[in-house]
């Protein structure tokens, strides 16, 4: 039996990412802001939602099919925006967007993808959806809407969480650069991750591809994070945004009952309740826990979809338990290719799969459909 037979769960399938990732790669996807509190709450918060199992129903059939968009999709999530995921798993984007094809569920570019947006499109093949991040410099931002509407996707998410850029210790201790840099002690750590390092050096260094001429002419950091983000995306930004695509749009990374209501006043199609896993504030709710009171205040104006701690199949049942309409995982398929590339990936589908299909069951829901607040044991606080 191998080790990723052997994963029984994406905790396992974390621990063997983690044995065979130079540790500044892992720590890179694996690490949330400052104390990380956010980042442990996040999963605490889903694990606590307790659901009250029904028995003598019928469960000799269970469906988890889902329809968003008026698309249907085999599964109740879709892969969330990753960034530079090329460093921990070279191919990881393409990887999980060929996965996200085959399982039928929706896979979302990052702007900071390391592969390019068009690449990922095609590899995708119609589950695409495209995560923005709006640029301080308009022309840049016009540039990645022009180019996600030739590559055809219909989906696009702007990623509204990221005013500044997250404070993560673990990569300033690790002195992580972009572009990519290797410093004595990067060097040091591939060459105890053999496989890593020369898998990596096949497939040439990550870097931030849509970006790929600017990024060649930033001379610093800062520069970097002024190309990719900006501190002036507003609500004005945001009206703009809906006049200016014509495809469905969310906005990601909201944790406040207003500014839900406002989307949906501003005629967004959706939001995703998020905090970035964790990656931006430790100081900030986790997503379970601020879930029922926006499901609540938006109820019918449009699409709830929640991230951020969803590890487990039952974590997406208590999503939906708690009001969302969707979930999105970003570390759950992250972890699965980092411990074994595109069988990982596999594996780790295989296991949000069957243990979804196991806890409906068992709680007695032959639909994700059927789930709603009255499997909740408790009524959620501030719904
Ligand atoms: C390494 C890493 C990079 C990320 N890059 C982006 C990004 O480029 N754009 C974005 O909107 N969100 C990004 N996110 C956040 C994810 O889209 C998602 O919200 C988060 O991973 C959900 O939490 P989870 O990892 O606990 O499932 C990133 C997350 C990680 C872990």
């Amino acid at each position: 039996m191998t080790a990723l037979e052997r994963a029984a769960s994406i905790e396992d399938l974390r621990q063997i990412a983690r044995r065979r990732i130079p540790r500044f790669a892992f720590d890179l996807v694996d690490g949330g802001a400052e104390s990380e509190r956010n980042l442990r709450r996040n999963s605490e918060a889903f694990e606590e939602v307790e659901l009250t199992p029904r028995y003598m129903v019928d469960v000799s059939e269970i469906d988890t099919r889902t329809t968003l968009f008026g698309t249907n999709y085999a599964l109740p999530f879709a892969m969330a925006p990753i960034g530079m995921l090329n460093a921990f798993w070279p191919d990881a984007d393409l990887t999980l967007a060929r996965l996200c094809k085959r399982e039928n569920i929706p896979y979302v570019a990052s702007s900071a993808s390391s592969t390019t947006l068009e690449r990922l499109a095609e590899a995708a093949e119609g589950n695409g959806w495209f995560q923005l991040y709006v640029s301080s410099d308009p022309s840049v931002t016009d540039g990645l809407i022009a180019r996600a509407e030739a590559a055809d996707y219909e989906v696009m998410m702007v990623t509204a969480d990221v005013p500044a850029a997250g404070k993560r210790d673990r990569d300033i201790r690790n002195q992580l650069a972009v572009p990519f840099r290797f410093t004595p002690e990067v060097v040091v750590q591939c060459a105890l991750n053999p496989t890593w390092a020369l898998t990596s050096l096949r497939h040439g260094t990550p870097n931030v591809a849509n970006y790929a001429d600017l990024l060649q002419q930033a001379t610093s950091y800062a520069e970097v994070q002024k190309t990719l983000i900006t501190p002036g995306f507003s609500w004005e930004s945001l009206k703009e945004l809906r006049a200016r695509w014509r495809g469905k749009l969310l906005v990601k990374g909201i944790l406040h009952h207003d500014d839900a209501v406002r989307c949906a006043e501003i005629g967004c199609d959706g939001i995703v309740v998020s905090n970035h896993g964790g990656r931006q504030v430790a100081f900030g709710p986790a997503t379970a826990d601020v879930l029922p009171a926006i499901a609540g205040a938006v109820a019918g104006r449009m699409s709830v979809l929640v991230d951020s701690g969803i590890r487990r199949g039952a974590d997406l049942i208590r999503a939906k338990a708690l009001g969302a309409d969707f979930a999105m995982t970003g570390r759950a398929l992250a972890y699965g290719v980092g411990a074994g590339g595109n069988a990982g990936a596999e594996r780790a589908m295989e296991i949000l799969k069957l243990e979804l299909v196991r806890a409906l069951g068992q709680l007695g829901a032959p639909s994700i459909n059927a789930v709603g607040p009255a499997d909740l044991t408790r009524p959620p606080q501030g719904a």
